[in-house]
């Protein structure tokens, strides 16, 4: 059995809320539940953290390393265009991890189209809404077995 963490950045706690029209209207708790699903079906164990700060998100990810998760699911929010400190915490643990995004963020404002981190990701989902979060731990599940 693998262990899989699922890591939502800041604001994520308001989506069902935060812009619907770019964000969708599910909620943090439906997106985790099916993650939740999808994971233990096959076998494997999730956990799910969302954090406002970049700090704690650096915590739970030597936390993962400290834990021998195998793979990290992340959206980063707004810290995915900002965050040396989250690009360096996962080069320091060396764990692979899948970007995710609900938003376009290509088709958005210019500074949404840099990330820190999908340079180093295995890959990276965006503008599929609550949907990609599913796709991208179909893939991990396809690694993982
Ligand atoms: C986001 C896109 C980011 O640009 C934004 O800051 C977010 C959400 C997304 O899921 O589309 O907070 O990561």
């Amino acid at each position: 059995m693998a262990k899989i963490m699922v890591l939502h950045g800041p604001n994520l706690n308001l989506l069902g809320t935060r812009e619907p029209d770019i964000y969708g209207t599910d909620t943090l708790a439906t997106i985790n539940d099916s993650l939740l699903a999808q994971i233990n079906a096959s076998g494997n164990e999730v956990v799910c953290y969302q954090s406002n700060a970049e700090h704690e998100l650096i915590d739970q990810i030597h936390v993962a390393k400290r834990d021998q998760v195998s793979y990290i699911i992340i959206n980063p929010g707004a810290f995915t265009h900002t965050s040396i400190a989250l690009r360096d915490a996962f080069l320091s643990v060396s764990i692979p991890f899948v970007e995710v995004h609900l938003s376009n963020v290509f088709s958005r404002e210019e500074f949404r189209k840099h990330s820190c981190l999908s340079d180093i990701a295995t890959g990276c989902v965006t503008g599929l809404g609550a949907l990609g979060y599913n796709l991208a731990a179909e893939f991990v599940l396809s690694q993982l077995s």
